[in-house]
């Protein structure tokens, strides 16, 4: 194809691994220098500019301002299984196609939720902190006491893949599983996971460690506000590996600060990435910067697929990922 009506690709963040050479010959590209936080709408709508495709993250917001000024754009690929940052209506209704990258991540971020349950429940990072402060006296029977996992409920709320992806590695740390979701699983997986759905009432204030992994939108932002927090079982432990707008963050750090909650591990943040006023200061809870998927191996499959997905649209091909608009 003559180079000049090659469709233009843009590519809001440099990628890691080989995923751009799909393009080769197929595409012109542009790729941006990734910025190292979120960009503004004005950002991304300057970097979009006349691209037929778009390669996306997390933190790039696509919203109708984004879109107006892009009137080329027919693809919206997010490099994210999330797609919290698109407006899928507005998509919808100028017939641009959106794709995102699941399963690929599945493991990687079930890996991660397990470092932070492991971490919050046994109080690893402190240790840690206490080892590097040369404030390690020697061992006491009394010193740095967490939660024992065996014996004890996971609640898993959202049992999508990465839920049952958590909830499968369970039982080697002893644990029994019990989740909510508005839809039910087969009697097989629940079987062979060993799960049992609870109303979301009963899951919050039911078990010891409760592992968030819904999607956010309008009917899950702030699904555990204050009340839902109060509503845990004291001493428990909340890990959100999934969207940080799930929680409200600052009654998050007024449960830790009291006591109520043993510990948080959080991987997601609800202004990422800024946190709540005195978060950072508790000891109680173990602060990841969103590396749920940040495996080597995962992240360049993860770039793989978004840059297919794009390639697939343009081409006029069915993508391997799309995804529809919210049902009203
Ligand atoms: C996603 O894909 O939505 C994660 O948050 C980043 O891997």
């Amino acid at each position: 194809m003559d180079r000049v009506t090659l469709p233009l690709v843009v590519v809001t963040s440099e990628l890691p691994g080989d995923a751009l050479t799909l393009l080769g010959g197929r595409a012109r590209v542009k790729t941006f220098k990734s910025r190292g936080g979120p960009r503004t709408e004005g950002e991304v709508l300057r970097c979009l500019g006349r691209a037929t495709g778009a390669v996306t993250l997390l933190t790039d917001p696509i919203t109708e301002t984004v879109l107006e000024a892009c009137p080329n754009l027919r693809v919206v690929s997010n490099c994210a299984v999330g797609v919290d940052n698109i407006d899928l209506r507005a998509c919808a209704r100028r017939g641009i196609t959106v794709t995102n990258t699941p399963g690929v991540l599945t493991e990687a971020t079930a890996d991660l939720t397990w470092a932070l349950i492991l971490a919050a429940a046994r109080r690893v990072v402190e240790g840690d902190r206490l080892m590097r402060a040369g404030r390690f006296k020697g061992w006491l029977p009394t010193s740095l006491l967490g939660m024992d996992l065996r014996g004890k409920t996971l609640g898993v709320l959202g049992m999508g893949r990465i839920g049952q992806a958590v909830a499968r590695r369970a039982p080697a740390f002893g644990m029994r599983v019990a989740y909510a979701d508005p839809r039910r699983l087969t009697e097989s997986v629940e079987s062979a996971l060993g799960a049992t759905r609870l109303p979301l009432a009963e899951l919050v204030a039911r078990v010891h460690v409760l592992s968030l992994h819904c999607p956010l939108n309008q009917e899950t932002r702030h699904l555990m506000d204050g009340q839902r927090l109060s509503a845990m079982r004291p001493g428990s432990i909340l890990i959100n590996t999934g969207r940080g707008p799930l929680v409200d963050e600052a009654a998050l750090v007024e449960s830790l600060r009291s006591g109520h909650l043993a510990a948080a591990g959080l991987d997601v943040y609800e202004r990422e990435p800024l946190m709540a006023p005195g978060l950072r200061d508790l000891p109680n809870a173990v602060l990841l910067p969103h590396i749920g998927s940040a495996s080597r191996e995962t992240r360049e499959e993860m770039a793989r697929m978004a840059v297919a997905n794009c390639l697939a649209v343009l081409e006029g091909r069915t993508p391997s990922n799309p995804v529809g608009p919210p049902v009203p």
